[in-house]
């Protein structure tokens, strides 16, 4: 579904290497979790899957065509993208905001409300209470759940994730947590999801990929990764999460 081969991006004119030599792969229908601390590449090789950015070498394949090939308009209109703080146009409601790839790709009236309504309603909001209204009338969380309706409203086979709970309170990013996984369960698609948590990696992931520095440091399953971890960094991770819930249940009344 997705290739990346050997992507390499610097900025700075070559002071700062954002990404190293990076290969991937997203097979089609799961859930791909990019993981890492801030600063270790995530957003830009995010970015290079729907053309915002674009590798100094290296290639990116979607569905076996080179995307520097592609319209990049075309492009980001076939691949659902969200971010942490929803990007929702302010002026518009929410039925306008859900409503924009359709439009853009001339979908007629009814087509269109028939799909902001059952858009909607599979993240969890009531169609009649929230269409009408604007991104200033809703919570973080709604909010979020709008952008995410947003990204699937014209049924992306791809959908491009970066860090779009981070904001939200540690109930609300559980629950949409599970609401993408139930989404998934019934419109199952290519997700790459970043993410700087390993409990939020663990939770979502079919795969998980963990960068560090710009490099990719191992690819596999959260079990993969928890029982053979290929570097000290990998393994660094893994125990500093263990440390974190033991110190917790040493603390819990
Ligand atoms: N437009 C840019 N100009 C200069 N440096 C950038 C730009 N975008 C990203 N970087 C740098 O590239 C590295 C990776 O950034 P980024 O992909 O945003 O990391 P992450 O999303 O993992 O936090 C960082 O060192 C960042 O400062
Ligand atoms: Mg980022």
């Amino acid at each position: 579904m997705i290739t990346i081969t050997d992507v390499s991006k610097s900025f700075d004119r070559g002071r700062t290497h954002a990404l190293r030599s990076v290969s991937i792969h997203a097979h089609a229908g799961e859930v791909l979790v990019l993981l890492g601390s801030s600063g270790c590449g995530k957003t830009t090789l995010l970015r290079m899957i729907n053309r915002l950015d674009s590798p100094d070498s290296g290639e990116v394949r979607l569905r076996d065509r080179d995307v520097c090939g592609m319209d990049p308009v075309a492009l980001r209109r076939s691949i659902g993208y969200v971010i942490q703080e929803g990007g929702l146009f302010p002026h518009m409601t929410v039925e306008r905001n859900v409503e924009i790839v359709p439009r853009l790709l001339g979908w007629n009236r009814d087509t269109r409300r028939a799909r902001t309504h059952e858009i909607l309603s599979l993240v969890g909001l009531s169609p009649d209470e929230f269409l009408p209204r604007r991104p200033a009338e809703l919570s973080g969380g709604q909010r979020q759940r709008v952008g995410i309706a947003r990204a699937l409203a014209a049924n992306p086979m791809t959908l491009l994730m970066d860090e779009p709970f981070g904001a939200l309170d540690a109930i609300t990013r559980d629950r949409l947590q599970d609401e993408i996984l139930s989404i998934q369960r019934s419109e199952p698609r290519t997700i790459v999801f970043v993410t700087h948590d390993l409990f939020e990696a663990v939770r979502l992931a079919d795969r998980i990929v963990v960068l560090h520095a710009g490099s990719v440091e191992q690819v596999g399953t959260a079990e993969q990764l928890l029982n053979h971890p290929a570097t000290p960094y990998v393994s660094s991770l893994f125990e500093r999460a263990t440390q974190q819930a033991t110190g917790l249940l040493e603390h819990a009344p």
